[in-house]
């Protein structure tokens, strides 16, 4: 694919009519927003952490769906709306100023194209900033005045999504009768603290509204390379996961509420227990829409291979052991152009 397509950044809100390599084939974009809303479709499972068979309801859902929204999750409605707040600032600087905090080539923190974005012919219509550890460095490119605003946001939204990420490890790793103690880099043999720390990642999303959504596509259909993604989304729709026999189904936003997704490495843990589950999102012609994804993973160091307890004669393992780092090499060399999705692989 041409390189420099996906180097090119539009002002998006300057554009009247899509150009063309933002126009997806129509067999890409089917069933778009405009054809949600047929009520026959089953919803992703809605759980409430204060639910005494919270852990259960989790099992179940990661089981059959790979997702569930959650409420009650703690994080308040405040911290919610303050990154809201910041990832609308952010976006809303102008292009060649948030081009300086751009991401560079083998780099991973910064602002964006989708990561995914090198293995589709077409551009995506978003826009995004990666944030892994300190949000410092691009803060200050970008708000050279006073990047403190925006750090402290950041910076307690990745505890508390650390804090919930764990939490929520924990449940599903419950339901499936196996704790902590069972993988070495989270047992907690150290007064609360995992032994090796997580790695995680913050990536804020931006999708503006756009000419002509039924051609376009704000983010191609993949499954994440994470353990589990928390996503907040903002008040407006456009997350679909795909459900066999369902096809894409619209995730809505609720207030107060996350989605959680299983990611391939859960996937791989759970020997096949949890799928990971193919997602994307759409856009649409009026409204802005924003969401901020938590990545949650294991130490770049650790191995993930398919849980002992989960394995035996009858169930042999299905999956080889890999790093974080090794699995999302490989699934980039074997991203399945047929489907024309970035899936798990293995
Ligand atoms: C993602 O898959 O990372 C984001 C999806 C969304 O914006 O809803
Ligand atoms: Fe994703």
């Amino acid at each position: 694919y041409p390189v420099e397509l996906h180097h090119k950044h539009v002002d998006f809100k300057s554009v009247k009519e899509l150009p063309e390599s933002y126009a997806w084939a129509p067999h890409q974009v089917e069933e778009n927003l405009s054809s949600v809303g047929s009520f026959s479709k089953e919803m992703v499972p809605i759980i409430d952490l204060d639910d005494p068979k919270a852990q259960n309801l989790i099992g179940h859902a990661c089981r059959t769906w790979g997702a569930f929204q959650v409420m009650n999750h703690g994080i308040p409605k405040q911290l919610l709306d303050k990154v809201e707040c910041a990832g609308r600032n952010l976006f809303s600087l102008p292009v060649q100023q948030k081009l300086r905090a751009s991401r560079s080539p083998d780099g991973v923190s910064g602002y964006g194209v989708a990561r995914i974005s090198s293995f589709f012919p077409k551009l995506m219509w978003s826009e995004g900033f990666t944030i892994v550890g300190s949000p410092l460095e691009h803060a200050r490119g970008l708000w050279p005045q006073d990047p403190g605003a925006f750090c402290d946001i950041i910076e307690e939204y990745q505890v508390e999504m650390k804090r919930l990420a764990r939490r929520l490890m924990r449940l599903m790793l419950g339901s499936l009768g196996v704790t902590e103690d069972d993988i070495n880099w989270m047992a907690d043999n150290n007064g609360g603290e995992f032994s090796t720390e997580a790695c995680d990642a913050l990536q804020l999303n931006s999708y503006p509204a756009c000419p002509d959504p039924d051609r376009a596509m704000g983010l191609a259909a993949h499954t994440d390379s994470t353990l589990l993604t928390i996503l907040y989304q903002n008040n407006t729709s456009g997350l679909q996961v795909l459900r066999e026999g369902d096809g894409w189904v619209t995730v809505p936003p609720l207030p107060s509420t996350l989605v959680v997704n299983v990611g391939d490495l859960l996937h791989i843990l759970s020997n096949g227990l949890f799928p990971s589950i193919l997602h994307r999102a759409v856009v649409n012609r009026t409204s802005h829409r924003l969401s901020v994804a938590y990545l949650y993973g294991p130490p770049s160091s650790v191995e993930i291979s398919p849980l002992k307890k989960l394995t035996g004669p009858a169930h042999p393992p299905l999956y080889r052991p890999v790093t974080w780092t090794e699995y999302l090499g490989t699934k980039a060399k074997h991203f399945n152009k047929a489907l024309s999705s970035v899936r798990l692989c293995v």
